[in-house]
Formats: C-alpha cells, structure tokens, sequence
C-alpha cells in the first residue's frame, strides 16, 4: 500500500520518478505527490488527490527541474484521499519533505509533543507527524538530517518505509525501512529507491533491498551508504535482478489483467519448470528435498494467508490431506496473528502472500516462529519480506502481476502446492506410485488444458452482457471447486462493484436458498468428479426455485446441460488440480462484467494489491 520513488543523479528527476509512480500505482491511487530539488536548491513540493495522470496535469504549469526527488502514490490510512493529506508532507519550516509507506501507531504521542513546542498540522496524517518530528528532533539535537531520521525512528512504533529530501541539499536522500518494502537500485553515477523493483529495472539491475531498522544514505557521487538505527555501518548487498521491462507492459492488451489471465498457460510452464522432470515422472520441489525430515516428521501444516491467496490455501488444505494425510489448517493471516493459536515445533506454517508483502501474512510468519514451527513460504516476488522471513520455500515464478484482482498469482500459487503435496506424499508414502505418476501428468497438462479454456474468450465476453447489471451473484461449487467458487466471486465484486457470494453448493439449503429468485445468477460448478451427482442435485434446487444457472462444466457434458441457463465447458481435469481449469472462465467473467461496466478493471476502488497496512 502507498509506492514511493526516489531519485538521484544526472538525469531530470521528474520523467523518472512519474514513470516510477505509473508502474507503482497498483499498490495505491487515492493520490499522488512529489518534491523536487530544483537547481538553485529551491524545495518545491507538487500533490494532488487523484491518481498519477492528475499530478501529471497539475504539474505542467510548474518548475520540476532538479536531477534530485522524491514521489508517492498513496492508498489512504490516516486522513481522507485529499490534496493535503497527499504525500510528500513538509516539515513546518518547509525545509524538509518525506514521503512515507506504512503507518506510525504511535503518532498521537509524539504529535502530543510537537503541539507543546509549538508546531501546527496542516494534514490529518501520521506522516506529517512523522516529518515534523525529524524537523524537531534535527533541531533540538543540533544534528544532520541522517543522525535526525536514526534518532526520531528509534522514537517511532509502526511500520514505515520513508525517504527524506532536504531544501539546500541537492546531493542526497535518506530513506529508511521497517516493515514495509524498499530497494535502492545502483546505476552508473545514480541511484534509485523504490517500494518495489519495477520502477527500477529500466535503468539497472543491480538492486539492494534495505532491511528492517537500516536507514540508506544515498548520495550523488559517493558509494551508498546502509546504517542502522543503532549507527552499525553494513556493507550493502548487492543482488541482480531476473525481471525484465517486458513483463511490466500491457502487451497489446487492454488491461493488465486480461493479460496476466491469458498469460497463464505460460505462467504454469514457467512454475512447473524445472520442478517436473522433463520424462513427467517424478517432481522435484527443492524447499521440502532439503527438509525431507521436517515434512516426515511434521504432526500438522497450519497455511496462513490473506485473499486470493487464501482460497489458494484452502485448496492446499484438500490437496495436503488428501494425498499426504497431514492434518492441515488454513488461517486468515489477521486472525490468526491475534489470537493466541496453538503453535508447536513440529509444526510446518506455510505462508502465502503473491506480494511477499502483505502486513499480516508477515505477521503470523513472525508470531509462527517464536513458537519454533518451521515455515515455508510460497511468494511471488523474488526477495520479497516474506520470502525473506520464512526458512525455505518455493517462489511461483509467474512474472509480474500488475492487475490488482489476482490471476496468474492464483493458478501459480495452487500449482506450486500441488507439486508440494505431491512431493511430501511421495516421502510419506502415502501415494501409490502409478497414481503419482498420473497425477504429474494430469498437472502437466493444465498449460494445454488452459489454453483450450481461454479459446472461448469470445463466448465468455457474449454471455457476460446478459449479466452486467446483475446486483447479486452467488456461486457455488463442492470440493475442491467450493474454494474456486469463493475465488469466482471475489473476482468478480473486486473488480465489478457487484455484491458475490461464494457458498459451498450443499450449504445453500441452510439459509442462501431463500435469496433464489429469477433475478438471482447462481454460478455453479459443476465438472465432473467424485461428488458430480450430489452438485446436480443442488443445482436442480436452484432451478426448482427459478435461479439463473452459469454452470461450468466438463467438456462433453449432457446431464448439467439440460438443466443449466448457460454453461461453459473446461477439458476434463482430474479433481484434485480442477480449480486450475475452472478458475479461468471466472475470471473472464468477472473480468468482461467489469469492462462492460466501464469499471477500472486494473485499480478498482478502494483496493491495492500490497497491503502493507494491517
Ligand atoms: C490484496 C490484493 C489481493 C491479494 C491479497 C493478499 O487484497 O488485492 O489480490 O490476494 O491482498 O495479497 P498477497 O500479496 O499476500 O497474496
């Protein structure tokens, strides 16, 4: 939540840092900002509520010279999305301007402090209080600005990550991190810092992710500096980044997320890589091979996770036991932070996060090991927080997701706990050795199979129009498929403002019945496994209800058919990896309702893919 960029060198800060901005705006839109060191040493300070293009309009009658900045696009906490409350905050002298990523619990009482020296708010955010208290602390100490920032953050509880511009100084930024994300990217003769790489890797991969409690002082013409908040010098590690700029355009598309959804039969080759033996045989998941013993020995696999990656867990949660007979239970990473769970050491906590990033996923990680379990982390970005927390893990390796409603992230994440389950049962033995075999190949197959999915785009989009102005949805599905039926409709009130429950198809009886009537589109899914006839059975209750029935079927089906509104078909997939298939047609769905609405398919209100807030 909130992207800054930061800037330093020999070219215009300005062009920089808004194409900076655009790439981070996924992680916040309410508004944006930047300050600029111009070349007479003039501080001048640019923001405005809207997203980035608004900046971008609001600045060009203005001076953004300077080959110095610092910029943010925010997701709102404290104070409403509004042009003060846009970052960067002054201090109260103007003479400094920091942007800032996170939230400071404690900023009543230090802004209790300021207010009995004098100071006076211009917004209601932490952040300002934060700036003002730098101001304050810089000069009542009589020191420079780094030694300010390192003595007002051991003051400070909260999660931050900041970067600091001086009015006067051109040649330099202090940035520093605790809890939220920052890299410094190390090009020739200039620096730049960032919430994440993308902004980055245009102009270098050399890259140093700053850790928690360090503050960077970044100077022009000198070699970065990384001091901690207890004055320990570190030497900077330096990483190489995998990413390339392709991966953060559109690609024709229109949307990021119709790209990353037609991505995905490429995402799942580029998972299983390397992992499937090319004979599709056997897999081979690193993280568990070098700790076979913890996953023979473990008494119970507790997942964490927030959102889609969630739902991915809870089909994690039916793979983990059903092949490897392992009690397995799946949290809410907030909930489960908060209230005292039961944690041992021969317990296996795997955290999910897409971001790497998200506040309480990180969390539950922190409170899982002072109790001592092992944890095993499935993220996307490569030297995320959490990747970085966890003991070992596996990454899903599905590029860059931009799109704010999750996709490819989804299907990578439920493959690489498919091959994880599949690796633990062999170990365990709790597999039968041809059934391994068949189920590497059925996984192997889901590239294939989800190409075939995608070639009925055309289809998808023309049913979506009957739908548009639907106020409800509910979908349903059992097994395996009832965590892709929460999926389903997530996508689709993320992304389409329309109110969507997903309901294990058997519990309707038990209350969602009642909401059935000719106005009411029910999604049901319904492919063909071990529990197909009792799905059939739930749909012919909808029906006698008069719902509208979507049902996603299995290629070739006739029983569903005939009872369905519409269907549409997904190649037959064996039940434990269904929810790869059958996710596809729900995401199109969900997607060309949202387009048809002229929603923001890729920012939609209110949401922002790294929740770096709790
Ligand atoms: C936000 C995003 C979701 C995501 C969730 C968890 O709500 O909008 O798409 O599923 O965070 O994020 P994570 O990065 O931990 O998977």
């Amino acid at each position: 939540m909130c992207g800054i960029v930061g800037y330093i060198g020999k070219r215009d800060a300005y062009p920089v840092l808004i194409k900076g901005l655009h790439r981070l705006e996924y992680r916040g839109y309410d508004s944006a900002g930047v300050a600029l060191i111009s070349e007479d040493k003039e501080l001048h300070v640019y923001k405005t509520k809207g997203k980035v293009a608004n900046l971008e309009q609001m600045v060009s009658q203005h001076d953004v010279s300077g080959t110095v900045g610092i910029a943010h696009t925010r997701w709102a906490t404290h104070g409403e999305p509004n042009d003060v409350n846009a970052h960067p905050h002054y201090s109260q002298s103007e003479s400094l301007a920091l942007i800032h990523n996170g939230i400071i619990e404690n900023y009543m009482l230090l802004k209790q402090v300021l207010l009995d020296n004098g100071y006076t708010f211009r917004s209601c955010t932490d952040t300002e209080v934060l700036v003002q208290f730098i101001e304050y602390v810089k000069k009542t100490n009589k020191v420079d600005l780094r030694h300010a920032v390192q003595i007002a953050l051991r003051e400070v509880i909260g999660a931050y990550a900041i970067a600091v511009v001086e009015r006067g100084n051109p040649d330099q930024i202090i940035a520093a991190r605790k809890s939220s994300p920052l890299v410094v990217g190390i090009g020739k003769d200039e620096f730049f810092l960032a919430s994440d790489a993308t902004p980055i890797i245009e102009y270098t991969d050399q890259v140093v992710y700053i850790k928690d409690e360090e503050i960077a002082v970044i100077r022009r013409d000198e070699p970065l500096r990384i001091i901690n908040l207890h004055d320990i010098e570190k030497t900077p590690e330096i990483h190489t980044l995998e990413m390339s700029l392709s991966q953060l355009e559109k690609g024709g598309y229109p949307h990021f997320m119709l790209k990353e959804i037609n991505e995905q039969p490429q995402t799942i080759v580029d998972c299983i890589r390397g992992r499937i033996n090319v004979e599709g045989t056997d897999v081979i998941l690193s993280g568990v091979l070098d700790n076979r013993e913890r996953f023979l020995n473990a008494q119970r696999i507790i997942i964490v996770a927030c959102g889609t990656s969630w739902h991915a867990a809870l089909i994690g949660e039916h793979l983990i036991e059903d092949l490897c007979r392992i009690p397995v239970e799946v949290e809410y990473a907030s909930e489960f932070r908060y209230r005292n769970p039961v944690i041992r050491p021969d317990d296996i906590v795997i955290a999910i996060s897409q971001s790497g990033e998200t506040a309480d996923t990180l969390a539950a990680v922190e409170l899982a090991r002072e109790h001592g379990a092992f944890i095993y982390g499935i993220c996307n970005v490569i030297g995320s927080s959490i990747a970085r927390a966890t003991d070992t893990g596996s990454y899903i390796h599905v590029g860059p997701e931009i799109g704010v409603a999750s996709t490819k992230a989804f299907t990578g994440q439920v493959t690489v706990l498919s091959m994880l389950a599949l690796t633990i049962a062999k170990y365990r033995q709790t597999i039968a050795p041809e059934y391994y075999r068949e189920l590497i190949g059925e996984l192997s197959s889901v590239p294939e199979k989800m190409r075939r999915v995608l070639e009925q785009d055309a289809q998808i989009r023309d049913l979506s129009k009957i739908f548009t102005y639907a106020h409800n949805f509910i979908y349903l599905g059992r097994g395996y498929n009832y965590p892709a039926a929460l999926e389903g409709a997530l996508k689709l009130k993320e992304i389409s403002y329309i109110h969507a429950e997903g309901y294990p198809a058997a519990e309707m009886k038990h209350g969602p019945i009642a909401l059935i009537d000719t106005e009411m589109p029910v999604v049901a899914i319904a492919t063909t496994d071990s529990i197909y006839e009792k799905t059939i059975s739930n749909i012919q209750e909808i029906k006698a209800r008069k719902g509208r029935v979507i049902a996603i079927v299995t290629e070739g089906d006739t029983i569903v058919r005939n009872l369905a509104d519409y269907c549409i078909e997904v190649p037959r997939m064996v039940e434990n990896f269904a929810p790869l298939v059958s996710a596809i047609p729900l995401q199109l769905l969900a997607y060309y309702i949202a387009v048809n609405k002229g929603a923001n398919v890729d920012q939609p209100r209110n949401l922002a893919k790294s929740v770096t807030v709790e």
